[in-house]
C-alpha cells in the first residue's frame, strides 16, 4: 500500500463495534470507512447511508471480493470470525479481526499458518496494544521509576445483562473471551524484559462464576511470572467493575484508570507519595491505533503488526482455552 493514499477499510458487520469503528474511522485522515457488509441488504444500507460510506454489500463475501477494499475488519460475534477471516485470507485480503481473536487457540493457529502460507496481512483488533499508553507506561518501568515490579492487579467488568453474545457458547459467551481477554493483554504488556518480550507464565490459575448457560460470567485469574512477578486479574459480565490497572514495584506503583481506554496514568513514589500523572495525548476513540498500525504495517509490506504479533495473539489464546479447560466452559467449536 502507497504511503500517501488512505486505507479503504471494509467493514464486515453493522453491530455495536462496527459503529465505534466507523464513528472512529471517519475522523482519520489516513483511512477510508469505504465498505460494509451484512447479512442483510437494508441493514448494510442503512449503516452505509448513516456513516457515509461509499459501497454497502449484502453477503460478507461480496465485501472480501471488491478489489478496492485495502483492509476488511471482521467485527462479528467471536463465534463468527474464522469462517469470515479464513474466506479474505483465501481471497487475499488482508484483515483485522476483532477480540477475541478466534473460538479457541486451534482456530487461532489455523488461520495464523493459513495467512503465512498465502503471504496475507492479519492482525486481531485487541485496541489496547496500539494506544500510546503502552509506550508511555513501559517506559515508566524500564526507567526504574517504580523499582523492581513484583505485583499487577487489573479489573475490567462492565454489567451486560443477558447479551447472548455472553451468554451462549455457540457465541464463545462468558467473560474472558470479552473482558478477560484484556485483563490477560494488560499483564502480558506490562511485564516485558529488557528487550520488550513478555515475560514468561510459569503457572496460571483461576476460579469462575458461571451463568445459568454454563458461561463464566465473573472470574479471578492468579499468575506467577518467571521473573518474581505475581499478577491477579479479575474479570465480570455481571458488575460495573473499576477497571483499574496497577504495576506495584519496590519503589512506587503505577495506577491506570481504566485498562481498556486508559487516560491517566499516575506514579506513585515510596510509601504511595504521588509524584505525577500523565494523560495520553487527545484521541479520537482510542480505536484508530489499531487502524493506523494495520496501515503502516501495510505500507511497509509486513504480514503482521509490530505492536500486537501473531505468536501473542495465539499465546493468549491458549491461556484462555486453558482456564476455559479447568473451569468446564465448552464451546461447540472445540470438538475437534
Ligand atoms: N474492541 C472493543 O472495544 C470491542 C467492544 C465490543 C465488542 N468487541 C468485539 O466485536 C465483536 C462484535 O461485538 P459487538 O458487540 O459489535 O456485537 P453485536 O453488536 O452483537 O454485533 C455483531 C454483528 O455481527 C453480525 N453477525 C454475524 N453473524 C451473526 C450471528 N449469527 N448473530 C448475531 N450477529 C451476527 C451482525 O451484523 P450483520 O447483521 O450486519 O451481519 C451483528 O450486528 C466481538 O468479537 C466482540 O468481542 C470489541
Amino acid at each position: 500500500m502507497e504511503h500517501d493514499r488512505k486505507m479503504r477499510i471494509g467493514i464486515i458487520a453493522t453491530g455495536w463495534i462496527a459503529e465505534k469503528a466507523a464513528i472512529t474511522i471517519n475522523e482519520m485522515e489516513e483511512c477510508e470507512a469505504f465498505a460494509v457488509a451484512s447479512r442483510r441488504q437494508e441493514t448494510a444500507d442503512a449503516f452505509a447511508a448513516k456513516w457515509g460510506i461509499t459501497r454497502a454489500y449484502e453477503s460478507y463475501s461480496e465485501l472480501i471480493a471488491d478489489p478496492d477494499v485495502d483492509l476488511v475488519y471482521v467485527a462479528t460475534p467471536h463465534s463468527h470470525h474464522f469462517d469470515v477471516t479464513r474466506e479474505a485470507i483465501m481471497a487475499g485480503k488482508p484483515c483485522l479481526v476483532e477480540k477475541a481473536f478466534m473460538a479457541n487457540a486451534r482456530e487461532a493457529s489455523e488461520i495464523i499458518s493459513l495467512a503465512k502460507a498465502r503471504g496475507v496481512f492479519l492482525a486481531e483488533a485487541i485496541w489496547t496494544r496500539y494506544q500510546p499508553a503502552v509506550g508511555i507506561v513501559r517506559r515508566i518501568i524500564q526507567e526504574g521509576r517504580i523499582g523492581q515490579p513484583r505485583l499487577v492487579t487489573a479489573t475490567l467488568g462492565y454489567s451486560m445483562g443477558e447479551k447472548p453474545r455472553i451468554m451462549r457458547a455457540d457465541f464463545c459467551g462468558g467473560a474472558l473471551l470479552d473482558l478477560g481477554v484484556y485483563a490477560l493483554n494488560f499483564v502480558r504488556m506490562f511485564c516485558v524484559n529488557g528487550d520488550g518480550k513478555s515475560t514468561d507464565i510459569i503457572s496460571i490459575d483461576g476460579h469462575c462464576v458461571k451463568s445459568v448457560t454454563g458461561m463464566d460470567i465473573t472470574e479471578g485469574i492468579t499468575m506467577v511470572l518467571a521473573d518474581g512477578v505475581l499478577a491477579n486479574v479479575q474479570a465480570s459480565a455481571a458488575c460495573v467493575g473499576d477497571n483499574i490497572g496497577v504495576i506495584a514495584g519496590t519503589e512506587g506503583n503505577i495506577i491506570i484508570d481504566n485498562i481498556n481506554n486508559p487516560q491517566t496514568i499516575t506514579v506513585n513514589g515510596p510509601d504511595r507519595t504521588f509524584v505525577e500523572t500523565i494523560h495520553v495525548p487527545q484521541q479520537i476513540t482510542g480505536y484508530e491505533y489499531q487502524f493506523l498500525a494495520c496501515r503502516q504495517a501495510l505500507i511497509d509490506g509486513l504480514l503482521e503488526p509490530r505492536e500486537m504479533p501473531l505468536a501473542e495473539t495465539l499465546y493468549i489464546m491458549r491461556l484462555m482455552d486453558n482456564l476455559r479447560n479447568k473451569w468446564g466452559v465448552r464451546y461447540p467449536m472445540d470438538k475437534n
